[in-house]
C-alpha cells in the first residue's frame, strides 16, 4: 500500500516536466555504468569512458562531432526500469523533456555539466564537444525513489530522429537509521 502511494507520488512528481525542480537529501545515488548508443547521421567519433573519480564520485568523460545544427529542439525521453528478480523490469518513471529548457532551467542540476570541458549551449550548433569529470547533481534529483538498483534509458531526439540512446543504470541507498537505545 505504502509502495503504490509512492509510485503515485513519483509519476506525479515526474509528470510535472515544467516545474522539475527538486531538492533531495534522503538518499544517495551510485552510478554503476553508462552505455551509448549513437546515431552516425548525427554523431561523428563518439568518444566515452565511464571512471570513478573517487569512493562516492563516478564519472564520465565524453566527446563527439555533431554534425548538423539542432537548435534548441533536442528533446529527450526517459523510461526507468528497476532491477528485481534478476532482471530490470519497467518501473513507473517516464517523463519527456526538452534539452535545452532543462539546461535553461537548470533541471537536475545539468548545469554542471559546464564545470569541464566544452559542453554545448542552445541554440545548439554543430561542432565538436566535450564533457569531462561530470556526474549529475543527485541532490536535486525526485525525492522518495525506492532503494535499489535501476537503469534510465534516455533517448535523445530531433523532431523524432534518434540522436543517442543513454543506457544508465544507478543504484539509490540510504543510510540505515540506527535508533539509540534507552
Ligand atoms: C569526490 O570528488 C568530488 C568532486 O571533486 C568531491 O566533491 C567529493 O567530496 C569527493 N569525495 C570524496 C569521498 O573524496
Ligand atoms: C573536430 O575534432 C576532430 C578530431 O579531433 C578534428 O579532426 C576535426 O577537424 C574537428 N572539427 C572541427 C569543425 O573543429
Ligand atoms: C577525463 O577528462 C579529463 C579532462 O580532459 C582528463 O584530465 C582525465 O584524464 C580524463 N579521465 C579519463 C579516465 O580519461
Ligand atoms: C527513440 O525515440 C525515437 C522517436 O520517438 C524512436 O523512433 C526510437 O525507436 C526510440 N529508440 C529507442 C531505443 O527507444
Amino acid at each position: 500500500m505504502k509502495e503504490i502511494i509512492l509510485l503515485k507520488t513519483i509519476i506525479l512528481l515526474s509528470s510535472i516536466s515544467e516545474v522539475l525542480t527538486y531538492h533531495q537529501s534522503d538518499y544517495r545515488v551510485i552510478s554503476e555504468w553508462y552505455e551509448f548508443i549513437p546515431n552516425v547521421k548525427y554523431l561523428q567519433n563518439f568518444k566515452y569512458i565511464n571512471f570513478k573519480y573517487n569512493r562516492t564520485f563516478h564519472a564520465l568523460n565524453a566527446s563527439a562531432y555533431l554534425k548538423i545544427n539542432v537548435g534548441n529542439n533536442v528533446a529527450f525521453s526517459t523510461q526507468a526500469y528497476k532491477f528485481s528478480s534478476n532482471e530490470y523490469r519497467l518501473f513507473p518513471l517516464q517523463f519527456d523533456a526538452n534539452l535545452c529548457v532543462c539546461l535553461k532551467e537548470d533541471t537536475f542540476g545539468l548545469q554542471n555539466v559546464y564545470n569541464c570541458g566544452n559542453a554545448p549551449r542552445c541554440p545548439i550548433v554543430k561542432g565538436n564537444y566535450s564533457m569531462c569529470n561530470w556526474q549529475p547533481d543527485y541532490n536535486k534529483f525526485p525525492p522518495y525513489m525506492p532503494t535499489g538498483r535501476y537503469r534510465l534509458d534516455l533517448n535523445f531526439t530531433y523532431f523524432g530522429d534518434m540522436i543517442c540512446l543513454a543506457k544508465w543504470q544507478l543504484e539509490i541507498t540510504r543510510d540505515i537509521v540506527k535508533f539509540p537505545k534507552n
